[in-house]
C-alpha cells in the first residue's frame, strides 16, 4: 500500500506526544478535519467501529475527556463501556493491574484510561491485548489534549510552526502543559513558560522553552497565550498565597493580554477557575477566546485517534 500521511501511523497505543513525529501529529490532525464535518452533521453516527468495544477507564474526575471520549467512540458506531472508579472494585482494594486483567478479559478493542500516578497508563498498557490511549496520567502527559489544542490552533491561524506560544500559570502539576511543549516544539512552535517560581518544575530551561516569571514581559508579542487550571488538588502546602494575589499577577485580563500580539488569541483547557486564571469576560469573548472551539475539536481528535489505532483490526482482523 502507497504510504500516504494517512496511512504512515504505526502506533499500537497513545501514551503521549513523546515518540510521535511530525507525520504522526499531521496525521491524526488532517483526519480530524473530516471528523469536525461529520460531528456537524445533524447525523453524526457511522459504522467505521461496528462491534468494537471501547472502555473508559477513568480513576480521576473528568468532564470533557470522558464525555468527548464517549461521543467519539459512540460517533464511530462502537460499544461504549464507561467504568466508574467510585463504584467499582478498586473501591474494595482491587490493585490497577488485577482491574486491568479483569477489563481485558472481556475483549476490549480500546481502553481509554486516566489515572492520578504518572507512568500508570503506561504500566496497564503493558498488561493488555488492545489499544490503550492515555487520557491524562498524573503530572505526566494528556496527548489528546495537546493534539486538540493544536488542530484548534490550525484551524484558526493555518499552521503551528513559527507561532510563539505561552504557557501560563501552574506548569509545575500541569500534564496539559508537559504534552504541550511536546507537540508545539516537535511542528515547529517557540514556546515559553510564565509562572511564578514556586508553580515551575525544576530547571525549567530543560525542556528547550524561554522561561519568565512576569506576564508582562513573557506576553511580549506572542501569537497565543494558553492559560492553565491552578491544579490545587496536587498540591501540598501553599504554592500560591492567596486566588486573589494569583490572579493580580499571573490571572490573564485585558491588560496584561495587551502586550500579546493584538489580535492574539487565549486557550484554556478547562475546568477553568474564573477570576483566577482569567477574568470571565475575557474568556467568553469570542474573538480572543478559542476555549469552546478547544472542546469541539476534542470530539474529532478522539475519533481520529480511535480511527487509526483500529486500523490494524479492521484491517486484518488482529491487534
Ligand atoms: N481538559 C480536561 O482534561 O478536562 P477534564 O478534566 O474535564 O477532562
Amino acid at each position: 500500500m502507497k504510504q500516504t500521511p494517512e496511512t504512515a501511523f504505526s502506533h499500537r497505543h497513545l501514551l503521549g506526544i513523546e515518540g510521535l513525529s511530525p507525520i504522526d501529529i499531521t496525521t491524526i490532525l488532517d483526519l480530524a478535519g473530516g471528523y469536525v464535518d461529520q460531528s456537524r452533521r445533524v447525523h453524526k453516527t457511522s459504522d467505521l467501529l461496528n462491534g468494537l468495544t471501547v472502555i473508559n477507564l477513568f480513576f480521576e474526575n473528568s468532564t470533557r475527556t470522558r464525555t468527548s471520549f464517549e461521543a467519539a467512540a459512540k460517533r464511530l458506531g462502537a460499544d461504549v463501556i464507561n467504568m466508574t472508579v467510585a463504584a467499582s472494585s478498586i473501591k474494595k482494594g482491587e490493585t490497577l493491574i488485577d482491574t486491568a486483567m479483569t477489563l481485558n478479559a472481556m475483549h476490549p478493542d480500546v481502553l481509554v484510561v486516566r489515572h492520578g500516578n504518572s507512568g500508570a497508563v503506561r504500566l496497564l498498557s503493558e498488561k493488555v491485548d488492545g489499544a490503550v490511549i492515555n487520557a491524562g496520567d498524573g503530572r505526566h502527559e494528556h496527548p489528546t489534549q495537546a493534539l486538540l489544542d493544536a488542530l484548534t490552533i490550525r484551524r484558526r491561524l493555518g499552521k503551528i510552526g513559527g507561532l510563539t506560544v505561552a504557557i501560563c500559570g501552574d506548569v509545575a502539576h500541569s500534564r496539559v502543559a508537559r504534552s504541550n511543549i511536546q507537540l508545539l516544539q516537535t511542528m515547529g512552535a517557540r514556546v515559553r513558560l510564565i509562572a511564578p517560581p514556586t508553580l515551575l518544575p525544576a530547571k525549567a530551561e530543560r525542556f528547550g522553552v524561554e522561561v519568565f516569571t512576569d506576564m508582562r514581559e513573557g506576553l511580549q508579542d506572542v501569537d497565543i497565550v494558553m492559560m492553565l487550571r491552578l491544579q490545587l488538588e496536587r498540591m501540598q502546602g501553599a504554592f500560591v498565597p492567596s486566588v486573589r494575589e494569583y490572579f493580580r499577577f499571573f490571572g490573564l485580563d485585558r491588560e496584561k493580554l495587551s502586550y500579546a500580539k493584538p489580535d492574539a488569541l487565549v486557550m484554556h483547557p478547562g475546568p477553568m477557575n474564573r477570576g483566577v486564571e482569567i477574568d470571565s469576560e475575557l474568556a467568553d469573548d469570542i474573538d480572543r477566546s478559542l476555549i469552546r472551539e478547544q472542546v469541539e475539536m476534542g470530539v474529532a481528535i478522539r475519533m481520529a485517534c480511535l480511527d487509526l489505532l483500529t486500523r490494524p483490526l479492521r484491517e486484518t482482523g488482529a491487534p
